[in-house]
């Protein structure tokens, strides 16, 4: 499958190059990672077009083929128009629609005014500290089913950052790490943004514009990146905080999921 859109070419790439299996098979790709079996873009099933008719079907037996044990469902779309096809057989597919926004910059990003200590993510006490922020962006207590995925998404984030393709930055304070982000490229001078994340008791301070500014310096200075991907849900205010950054809007980005069924 000859994959068109930003969204999903750099999804792919960050699959690759944190070992999930990628299977081509030219009408559609499969791909799983099978240390995060309930992370639902680590194993979901990417198609070319949006939904004709009969495609609900299709697609869900493919699926089911291919992620048996899945409580879940994920469906890519490559469509950088953001056209998800007959509402017909989106509505037969029992799916949430999430139409994202694919923003680019050229790297490094415009200097920012915002102020604030970065430095890498290195030490399993900075590791635990991520995970302290990414769970403090939840509203309450996670389900132990999420956090046990953001425990292992974070383990992931930790391993590409040791393997060298890209490196997670935090914003510190009184010692602490308290916002965080990831970026990683995987080469053809394309470097993608992952989870720019403050703690909800230290936001609006410029952490997170600092850390986007720090990381494009880093994408273009270490991972030879002239160009850097970000997405963005479209009515949250982060996607001010990228174009207010330096960040263009590039495409849209489709993906239908399904959550598991209430026990
Ligand atoms: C998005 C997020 C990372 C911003 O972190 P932050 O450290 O507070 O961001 P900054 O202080 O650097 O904000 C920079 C700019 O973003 C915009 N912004 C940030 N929070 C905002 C809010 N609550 N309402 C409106 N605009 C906001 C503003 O333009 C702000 O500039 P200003 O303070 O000069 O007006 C944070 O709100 C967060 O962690 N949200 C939950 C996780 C998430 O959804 N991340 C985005 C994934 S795409």
């Amino acid at each position: 499958m000859d994959v068109r859109s930003l969204g999903l070419r750099t999804d792919l790439m960050l699959r690759q190059l944190a070992g999930s299996q990628i299977t081509d098979h030219g009408d559609h790709l499969v791909v799983r990672t099978p240390d995060n079996p309930t992370f639902y873009w680590g194993n979901f099933v990417a198609f070319p077009h949006p939904l004709r008719a009969g495609d609900a079907a299709r697609w869900e037996a493919l699926f089911t083929q291919y992620h048996p044990g899945a409580r879940h469902r994920a469906y890519a779309i490559d469509e950088p128009s953001g056209e998800v096809g007959d509402l017909g057989e989106v509505a037969a597919l029992r799916v949430e629609r999430d139409i994202n926004t694919v923003l680019t910059a050229a790297a490094p990003l415009p200097r920012s005014q915002a102020t604030a200590e970065v430095r890498p993510v290195q030490t399993d006490q900075d590791w635990r500290q991520v995970l302290d922020v990414r769970l403090s962006c939840e509203d309450g207590p996670p389900d132990p089913g999420y956090a046990d995925f953001l425990s292992r998404k974070t383990a992931e984030a930790r391993w590409l950052s040791e393997s060298g393709v890209g490196s997670w930055f935090g914003a510190v304070v009184d010692g602490r790490i308290v916002a965080t982000l990831g970026i990683f490229s995987g080469g053809g001078g394309i470097a993608r943004y992952q989870n720019v994340e403050t703690d909800p008791a230290f936001r609006r301070r410029g952490l997170a514009r600092a850390l986007l500014w720090h990381a494009s310096g880093h994408a273009a200075r270490e991972l030879g990146a002239h160009t850097v991907v970000i997405v963005a849900v479209p009515n949250y205010h982060a996607i001010d905080l990228y174009r207010s950054a330096g960040f263009r809007d590039a495409e849209k980005q489709v993906q239908l999921q399904a959550r598991p069924p209430k026990p």
